[in-house]
């Protein structure tokens, strides 16, 4: 999809489709204004009769209408005007942009940047609004052998008034397609299943990456990863067929000296829990418990889009979790890279064993701050929904960073305490620690548990099993938290 800015008057906008907002209860302010009046009231009267109320994501399209270069003119509902929230505005643009989809207009013109909104000025405005409208336009349809649901709008513009609102819309537009293009990328590597997308396949999409970016690739094999120790990482895989990878990506915007920010992500392309095997119910959504690896590339992506000036590693170990004779077992007991021995008492609780030994391995690096994300507990669902992604780590300065970027980006995160009081949980008979801990707080022990092998750097982790895909009829992959990542790194270079 493709966004521009758009000059000039606003009744000479030749498009498809002209979209502008409207406040309940008021009277007609800012672009609607403008339009009433170049119509002869075409608003009003609307408004008049009640056709055209401005109830939130009410939508009116209007054709043909007279004195306006347009062919059709939308207007939408924004609710009432102090109600406006950055979420009620973004909800507004994503209904807008699947209105045009909907009936195949293959360009529009927004004006709903416009529109006043707390604690957003134009350029974060414009960016949820070219955001809203790559998820409205998003398909996941190449799998199917007749796609019936192309999406037509390709191009979207932005009206400004005046040439000196030109900088924001364009860091807007900038920001805005960057995350766009790397939620896009998550959501399709998230979307594909298991059976396509292994460790190997997920290894070589990376790969492909670094040809078209400023991003360094390198890919541990598991003869590698054996001779670096990684036996906790390897234990997962030994139930598979398909073998584990440890992908790494570099990217260097930043100073030479600077030291890097690291994301890890849990790359698991399917979890079927191994011998203590999940129940078949909606296990099919297991497939996404490589989300946190997809979005460590789609934030990667997105910086190296955005030339941020800002050094990144990302670090993937990528595996499955499956059931086999040769597979781990409640009862191992492992060595991880880290030197710690650690029992399986649950081979589903698997996430950690692969986050602890990549987390380990992060340390060469020498980072200022390390991010873990993963789809790690259902717990998290549990305690937060699929609103907030769960929030932990050992430096309270690095969790509040992360929050924020969260709020301006509309991903957000909650903290969760971790008290040495949960520590406990971890103790095992006959290893330095478990795999898990008692029925309670199952996303504070999971965090507990890596937080033993994260004591050398700042770290914080993200517990991103809620949020990561949505169920029902919208199934998929929601490219969350790639907009909370790449807003960090954003911020950290501001
Ligand atoms: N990938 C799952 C976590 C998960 C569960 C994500 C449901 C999204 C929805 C993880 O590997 C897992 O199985 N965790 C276990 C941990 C337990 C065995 C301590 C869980 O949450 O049940
Ligand atoms: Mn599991
Ligand atoms: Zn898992």
């Amino acid at each position: 999809m493709k966004f521009a800015a758009r000059l000039g008057g606003i009744r000479d906008q030749t498009t498809e489709c002209l979209v502008v907002g409207l406040h309940q209860g008021e009277k007609l302010t800012g672009v609607a204004r403008e339009v009433d009046r170049l119509t002869g009231g075409a608003i009003a009267s609307l408004m008049e009769k009640g056709d055209v109320t401005g109830e939130e994501s009410q939508n009116v399209m209007l054709r043909d209408v007279p004195g306006m270069a347009c062919e059709r003119l939308l207007i939408v509902g924004l609710g009432k005007a102090e109600d406006m929230k950055l979420t009620t505005y973004r909800k507004v643009c994503y209904t807008a942009a699947m209105r045009l989809n909907k009936i195949d207009c293959r360009n529009g013109v927004f004006c709903l940047h416009d529109i006043e909104v707390p604690e957003a000025d134009m350029s974060l405005r414009v960016r949820h609004a070219v955001e809203a409208a790559s998820d409205a336009v998003y398909r996941f349809d190449q799998l199917k052998t007749k796609s019936n649901a192309k999406s037509r709008l390709t191009k979207l513009d932005f009206f400004i008034h005046r040439r000196n609102q030109m900088p924001d819309l364009k860091i807007g537009v900038k920001h805005g397609g960057a995350i766009g293009m790397g939620k896009k990328f998550a959501k399709d590597l998230a979307n594909l299943p298991g059976n396509i997308c292994t460790p190997s396949y997920l290894a070589d999409q990376v790969k492909s990456l670094g040809k078209s970016h400023p991003l360094r690739i390198t890919v541990l094999n598991e003869e590698r990863m054996e001779k670096l120790g990684m036996g906790a990482l390897l234990s997962v895989s030994r139930g598979s067929r398909q073998p584990a990878k440890l992908i790494v990506i570099r990217y260097a915007g930043g100073h030479k000296n600077a030291a890097p920010v690291a994301l890890v992500g849990k790359g698991l392309t399917f979890d079927a829990g191994g011998i203590s095997l999940k129940p078949a119910e909606k296990m099919d959504e297991m497939k996404y418990d490589m989300c946190g690896g997809a979005s460590v590339v789609g934030a990667l992506l997105a910086a190296a889009e955005m030339k941020l000036p800002i050094n990144v590693v990302g670090v993937i170990p990528s595996s499955e979790n499956l059931p086999d004779g040769n597979a781990n077992k409640p009862g191992d007991i492992v060595k991880s890279m880290s030197g710690q021995s650690i029992e399986i008492l649950n081979t589903d609780a698997e996430g950690r064993l692969i986050l602890c030994d990549a987390l380990t391995y992060t340390q060469r690096f020498k980072p200022d701050a390390v991010i873990d994300i993963a789809t790690l507990t259902g717990a998290c669902v549990v305690a937060l929904g699929k609103h907030a992604s769960g929030l932990m780590g050992n430096d309270q300065a690095l969790i509040e960073e992360i929050w924020e970027a969260g709020e301006d980006s509309l991903d957000r995160a909650w903290p969760l305490p971790m008290w040495d009081e949960y520590q406990p949980q971890l103790k095992s008979n006959f290893a330095d620690m478990a795999n898990i801990g008692s029925r309670y707080a199952g996303a504070i022990t999971a965090a507990c548990f890596l937080s033993r092998f994260t004591e050398q750097f700042k770290w914080a982790h993200l517990d991103i099993a809620g949020t990561a895909w949505q169920e029902g009829d919208q199934k998929g992959a929601t490219g969350r938290v790639v907009p909370l990542l790449t807003q960090f790194l954003i911020n950290r270079c501001t």
